[in-house]
């Protein structure tokens, strides 16, 4: 569609430099003391009159040497305030906080609001009349997604770009599946601490985010999907000369935004957060997503409910074939042609019209996309699988919901009854989980309660409850595990998680005992405790719900104010008031 069609459409609004003002132009152009104040401390930094009335573009640079991921940020805002500068704009480069997966503790999800208000704040409090926003770690661009709903100034995403492939003796590793396997067969016996050492190594060789379909990738991918990040940037590794040329053209591409006015709510439509959503399904993206999803869609005043997810990835072929859930790792899914060449693949699926950060639509962009590789990016036709990677179950174990990642689940457990093996806290599963005299098998199902959003607290990625040691050295493998938890976007095997309501709330995962019977049935989308609702009535009249682990400051603010899994675990009063006096009261 042309510039003018989108205009006459009411797509795009008026070109706002040189006719309305911007809002730098308030502080440095006005003539009382405090234009006066404006003018005179910014050119102390070395900015001249003439850059004073340029647009102002904010950069949102989260280096930091505590954030691996984005340890190579500072390089690529060189290469954006170029772009910045040559399409006239004046750049101004600000921090806010950055969340590292690997470091954080408890977890990073108690951060990802925190860097969310962060970043809407610094783009409202400043004279900033376009952003962008530069994140790459797992809860970075969900965060910076958020906040630009919430701010809704003109905003392009620049993700960091995903490490290259791990090498080790002609094999490609991949962070972290491979960091699970091999500590896993460390702690089997089948590999020595030299040879662990060797691996550590040789996985992450370059700068850059995981190099697997884990939530840095399944978050980059959706900035692409959903229109707010230029195409093809999801999947340029880290250290290729080529993110240095979109980190250029990303620079550039915010100034025309702003003299189009063309704000993230423009872009992030209900029908653009269903192309995310397709691609993530396509992608057999992280479980993360769907909650990050839930709050972005939220923020801008609209429910996103778990049935969308799973309707979609009833109707979306799995056709990305990627780690944790296929073969190849970003490296040969950008040789391959990337997110845009995956979803020319999915074309007859989305929703053509939507406008992204381009200025252009999203099938105006797939115009020249194509395939490079036809074993990593498949045909619709020719699937891995017929279904998205995500599957939600329902039963009396999940009123509200749970998820599985269905294309990593061994085939013999995708329908499987055993008999519980229950841990009472991430504390309770450590103490005991490896003890000889478990009484587990294969059959079993772990199910570990206290782990959601209020019970960890913040819902760390602990979903993985490890296979007991015992029947690893028997060479099990994959066994069905059941939590109020997440799961690493890397991670594998029939992992049920987000299970809402959470134990620390009184879900009926509360209820649970050891010996009772649980059901899983992927195809039917069921999870169901075997126990009459008489007894879990019963049981419910002693259940206590568990002391918060705080009793101060912004972990207590966590604890009272954020929403469960199936509503995004966003702080209920960062949503927009009318959604969240709907959400709270029904
Ligand atoms: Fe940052 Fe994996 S540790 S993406």
């Amino acid at each position: 569609m042309s510039d003018a069609k989108r205009e006459e459409a009411g797509e795009v609004k008026e070109v706002k430099t040189g006719a309305a003002k911007l809002k730098s132009e308030a502080y440095f152009q006005e003539k009382d003391l405090w234009g006066f104040i404006h003018r005179s401390f910014t050119k102390s930094m070395g900015y001249t009159e003439e850059d004073i009335r340029k647009p102002v573009i904010g950069i949102c640079n989260t280096f930091s040497e505590l954030n691996k991921c984005h340890s190579h940020f500072n390089e690529l805002v060189d290469y954006v305030k170029r772009g910045v500068w040559q399409a006239g704009g004046v750049p101004m480069e600000f921090p806010t906080i950055s969340i590292g997966e690997p470091y954080v503790k408890p977890t990073t999800m108690l951060l990802r609001n925190l860097m969310a208000m962060d970043t809407e704040e610094m783009m409202k409090a400043h004279p900033i009349d376009g952003v962008v926003l530069i994140g790459g770690c797992d809860k970075t661009v969900p965060a910076q997604l958020m906040a630009a709903a919430s701010a809704n100034i003109p905003a392009i995403v620049l993700t960091g770009g995903p490490m290259l492939n791990g090498r080790l003796g002609g094999r490609s590793l991949g962070a972290c599946t491979d960091c699970y396997g091999f500590t896993l067969e460390h702690k089997a016996g089948n590999i020595t601490d030299e040879e662990l050492a060797v691996a550590e190594n040789a996985i992450c060789r370059s700068d850059g985010h995981c190099m697997v379909m884990g939530t840095a990738s399944t978050m980059a991918s959706i900035a692409e999907a959903i229109g707010m990040a230029l195409p093809g940037c999801a999947a340029i590794p880290a250290p290729d000369s080529r993110r240095r040329h979109i980190s250029e053209r990303t620079g550039k591409q915010i100034v025309e935004l702003v003299r189009r006015d063309i704000r993230p709510r423009d872009i992030m439509t209900a029908e653009a957060l269903e192309n995310a959503i397709r691609v993530t399904m396509a992608s057999g993206g992280s479980t993360n997503a769907i909650i990050h999803l839930v709050a972005i869609s939220q923020r801008l005043g609209r429910k996103l409910p778990l049935e969308k997810f799973d309707a979609i990835s009833a109707e979306t072929p799995f056709i990305l074939n990627l780690r944790p859930s296929g073969k190849y790792q970003m490296e040969e899914y950008f040789e391959a042609g990337g997110v845009p060449a995956l979803m020319k693949e999915l074309e007859p699926l989305l929703h053509g019209d939507c406008l992204t950060v381009t200025g252009m639509t999203v099938t105006e962009n797939l115009a020249n996309a194509r395939t490079l590789d036809r074993d990593v990016i498949r045909t619709m036709a020719e699937p891995l699988d017929s279904q998205g990677g995500i599957a939600v179950l329902r039963g009396n174990l999940a009123p509200d919901g749970a998820l599985i990642k269905q294309t990593a689940v061994s085939p013999q457990l995708k329908k499987h009854t055993g008999r519980a093996v229950v841990f009472e806290s991430p504390a309770d599963l450590n103490a005991r989980i490896d003890d000889p005299e478990l009484d587990v098998d294969e059959n079993s199902v772990l199910v570990l309660k206290n782990a959601g959003p209020k019970g960890a607290p913040a819902m760390p990625e602990i979903g993985q409850i490890p296979i007991p040691q015992k029947l690893l050295v028997k060479g099990v493998r994959d066994m069905v595990r059941i939590s109020d938890a997440r799961i690493s976007g890397t991670s594998y095997g029939a992992l049920i998680v987000h299970a809402a309501p959470e134990a620390a709330v009184g879900g009926n995962l509360a209820l649970v005992k050891d010996g009772d019977e649980i059901e899983l049935d992927i195809a039917s989308r069921k999870l169901e405790l075997k126990v009459s609702p008489e007894e879990l009535a019963e049981r419910r009249k002693s259940w206590v719900a568990p002391e918060p682990h705080y009793d101060r400051g912004y972990g207590l603010l966590f604890h009272e104010r954020v929403l469960q899994a199936n509503l995004g675990c966003d702080f209920d009063f960062l949503l927009p008031k009318e959604l969240r006096k709907e959400l709270l009261e029904s």
